[in-house]
């Protein structure tokens, strides 16, 4: 029998994430203060994040060990499997080789705990009592709440409003999980106070989410801080997918000609593709990698390269990204974890390299690849993971049409069970594609702050 899945030992889990920072042709521009435009010390981020995650955050060492504690966490999910997706091969009918990593295996149905049991590790090793964050989807949200009750740590979530509304499942995994859930933006905070008195029908973003998450933990010596994207670190921790692959591909005897990702904040995309991309920069094996976004939240391929900050309030420091601008606030689009105004600054610079290409989607085709992808190999994806399938499906037909052969990676970065109210409306025929609004991008991007650089 042909093999379908390639799966590995627990003791085949990596031990080690890799820091593609050691590998880069030309080091990331820093982190500024935006107070005085000079690189940000790790004294002044200390108040939102542990040590530990500071120092990962500027490390420059190639692999940076895992801690037995969260290595053994892990293995409630991990390894997790790599497919092939033969079925989806017949039904294209594509001389293509399609691999897929599937991180909806995990407790919270995506690649978000990767991160967030390691976050959680350190945040509880440094003595810090309760976290808060935000979340678009409800992914991370669920995710950090899970590691919080494996911890012990109290975990508050900003749940963007439009996400809140549309995913209440969502937000009961979290309060099942023992996590408190506010829609955002909220009465709570000052950012979220004056959001709401601009706009009282906000549907919220990811940005404002954030400017509330990160008050609270300003202000309150036992909170921290995580976050569930953008940051080196969590880029970082998300590389044990892509480690696994290259040893599943082995098995294979495949190694990918593309390596394909959705892109929200960054973090999964980074997960399959900075291990591949080290080979690749390292000069041991070339690779063609794509970034998928949504076309309703371009920041890769419409956004600037330029400083701001990571959220609506300017509550964060000022780091190098491309961005739509912070104040944007785009279209409540189903795929909610692709929603965010900003791009991790990693994978922006490697963008900026030339190293990876990106692309835009709107939400109906991917929501159609979706569909395709779950009637051939049963499997539904999360409606951020369907960039990716939609790109796949893509570059698979291209091959049928120059007639050869590619073998081509993608990550399945999570299912959508919690979903479903989006594939209904897009079934029912009530989901549309938003245009991007260059007008409001203009505008956001005309407050971008000026820093000499
Ligand atoms: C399933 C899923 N995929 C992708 C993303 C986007 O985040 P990132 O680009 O960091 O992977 C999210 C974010 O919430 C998500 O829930």
């Amino acid at each position: 029998m042909d093999t379908i899945k390639y799966v590995l030992t627990e003791n085949q889990m990596p031990k080690a994430w890799y820091n593609i920072q050691a590998d880069l042709p030309q080091a990331l521009p820093p982190v500024l203060n935006p107070a005085t435009g000079k690189p940000i010390t790790p004294d002044e981020l200390l108040p939102l994040f542990p040590l530990a995650l500071i120092e990962q955050e500027v490390s420059q060492q190639r692999w940076i060990e895992i801690p037995d504690a969260v290595r053994s966490i892990y293995c409630q999910w991990r390894p997790t499997p790599l497919y092939r997706a033969r079925r989806l091969e017949q039904a294209l009918d594509t001389p293509a080789k399609i691999y897929y990593k599937y991180e909806g295996v995990s407790p919270s149905g995506s690649h978000k705990p990767n991160t967030a049991v390691a976050q959680a590790y350190y945040n509880k090793q440094a003595g810090v009592k309760k976290l808060t964050t935000e979340t678009g989807a409800g992914q991370w949200g669920s995710s950090l709440a899970f590691a919080g009750a494996l911890f012990g740590l109290e975990v508050l979530v900003y749940m963007v409003k439009v996400s809140y509304q549309q995913k209440p499942y969502r937000r009961a995994l979290m309060e099942t999980y023992g996590a408190r859930v506010v829609a955002s933006p909220s009465t709570q905070t000052q950012a979220g106070r004056e959001i709401l008195a601009q706009n009282p029908n906000s549907n919220g973003s990811l940005g404002i989410a954030i400017s509330e998450a990160v008050e609270v933990a300003a202000a309150d010596e036992q909170t921290k801080y995580a976050l569930g994207s953008v940051l080196n670190h969590v880029l970082l921790h998300q590389t044990v997918i892509g480690q696994e692959a290259l040893t599943q591909l082995e098995m294979a005897g495949d190694y990918p000609d593309i390596v394909i990702g959705c892109t929200g904040g960054g973090s999964n995309f980074a997960g399959i593709a900075f291990p591949f991309l080290g080979a690749k920069l390292r000069g041991e094996r070339d690779i063609q990698v794509i970034a998928v976004e949504p076309a309703a939240c371009p920041s890769l391929t419409r956004g600037k390269y330029a400083y701001d900050f990571g959220d609506t309030a300017h509550l964060t420091p000022l780091t190098k990204m491309h961005t739509l601008g912070s104040s944007f606030v785009p279209e409540g689009i189903h795929a909610g974890g692709l929603r965010y105004h900003g791009m991790a600054p990693l994978v922006s610079h490697i963008v900026n390299l030339g190293l990876v290409e990106s692309r835009a989607e709107y939400q109906l085709a991917c929501f159609a690849a979706g569909l395709t992808f779950a009637r051939a190999e049963g499997i539904l994806p999360a409606p951020e993971a369907n960039h990716a399938v939609k790109a796949t499906i893509d570059q698979a037909l291209l091959c049928k049409q120059e007639g050869r052969s590619k073998t081509i990676l993608f990550n399945l970065c999570g299912h959508g069970h919690f979903d479903m109210q989006a594939y209904i409306d897009y079934q029912a025929g009530r989901l549309v594609d938003t245009e991007y609004s260059a007008e409001e991008v203009a505008m956001a991007l005309a407050g971008l702050p000026v820093v000499d650089s």
